[in-house]
């Protein structure tokens, strides 16, 4: 049960000590987040991954996270990913050799542009690679628009993967809305060249499938139910979604707004379940409300760690035995740290 599962965690990390660091997206169930060191976005987890000074960094997150933190600590370090299973359905909207592919059709679009790939953080190392390796760099939900910046004042065009929705918000941020088209990778005969030339950014189309479900009609609803409310939303959400909120910004910023909210305010959170649960938990003062009422959802992929694969992998490191270590390939490590680096430059 329960309580006998948190035992054994507890005695595996006494038995540990400081060789290991466990770190916990803010979308993962309670039973980890309990457990971890540091809880936090995606940023702010690299960031604590790349100051960890443990032996063995446990990932309560997906595997493009676990991939960031391997290639962000040192070689003597390991990171580990409770399950296997783990992996994020967006990252995999924007496979490596696919959008190689594409790369070839869209530079020759614009044959005298200088092109500049961006990679959201929700990528595979090969894409980061891939970006590193074309000039471009990687960013996360709460530096998208510093990127482009970046970006621009190196090239051109900027080409953004994988999630469409974050990049349309961040050209939106950025006044360059007008300057967006969308390039489907999965349609029969691409894109139409003359409109991949014409603009300035271009959005692969790929998406979350959690934030995608969020609507304008929830943010309707829940203005009619509590007049009073706020809305804070992750910018993964739709562009109507967006604008129809109070507040867009990273799971840590979502955190952070409700932290610094008044006792009896009311807010509406359009992002991943577990993060409005946790919020709610935390803090009792305000009023925390799903935006999608009871029809919320969880990520499949976050919800693949179970605190069970957790007290398994941390009982085998009290054995002697490395289990559900993610190494990134040394060919490709180099380069993703190199999009990594110019992130955390930026
Ligand atoms: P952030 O942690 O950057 O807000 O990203 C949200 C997300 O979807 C992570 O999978
Ligand atoms: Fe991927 Fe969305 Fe899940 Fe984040 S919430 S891991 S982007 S599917």
């Amino acid at each position: 049960d329960e309580s006998e599962r948190r035992e054994r965690i507890e005695a595996a990390r006494d038995e540990l000590g400081d060789d290991v660091v466990v770190l916990g997206h803010n979308y993962q169930r309670r039973e980890i987040v309990e457990h971890a060191d540091f809880v936090g976005d995606s940023y702010q987890l690299s960031t604590e991954a790349a100051n960890a000074d443990a032996d063995y960094v446990i990932f309560g997150g997906v595997t493009f996270m676990a991939e960031s933190a391997d290639i962000i600590t040192d070689d003597d370090q390991s990171v580990i990913l409770p399950s296997m299973e783990a992996s994020c359905p967006m990252a995999g909207m924007a496979e490596a050799l696919q959008v190689d592919a594409a790369w070839s059709d869209i530079t020759s679009a614009a044959p005298d542009e200088t092109i500049i790939p961006i990679t959201y953080m929700n990528s595979y190392a090969d894409l980061k690679a891939f970006c590193a390796e074309h000039g471009g760099l990687v960013c996360t939900s709460s530096n998208a628009h510093r990127a482009f910046e970046w970006a621009f004042e190196r090239g051109d065009k900027v080409l953004f993967l994988p999630d469409k929705h974050l990049g349309e918000n961040t050209a939106h941020r950025l006044d360059m809305a007008d300057a967006t088209v969308e390039w489907d990778p999965w349609a029969a005969d691409g894109k139409d060249a003359e409109e991949v030339a014409d603009a300035d950014i271009v959005l692969w189309d790929g998406y979350c499938q959690v934030h995608e479900r969020f609507t304008t009609d929830h943010v309707d609803a829940i203005r009619a139910d509590h007049p009073d409310a706020s809305v804070v939303v992750h910018p993964e959400c739709r562009r109507d979604v967006v604008e129809a909120a109070d507040v867009v910004g990273s799971t840590a910023t979502i955190t952070q707004t409700i932290e610094d909210a008044d006792p009896g305010e009311t807010w509406a959170i359009g992002t991943e379940i577990h993060l409005t649960n946790h919020l709610q938990r935390w803090h009792p003062e305000v009023e925390v409300v799903p935006l999608c009422g009871d029809a919320c959802m969880d990520c499949n992929a976050m919800r693949q760690i179970d605190p069970n694969y957790l007290t398994w992998v941390l009982e085998e490191l009290v054995e002697g035995r490395e289990r559900n270590v993610i190494e990134v390939a040394p060919e490709e490590q180099e380069l993703a740290q190199v999009a990594l680096d110019r992130m955390l430059e930026v």
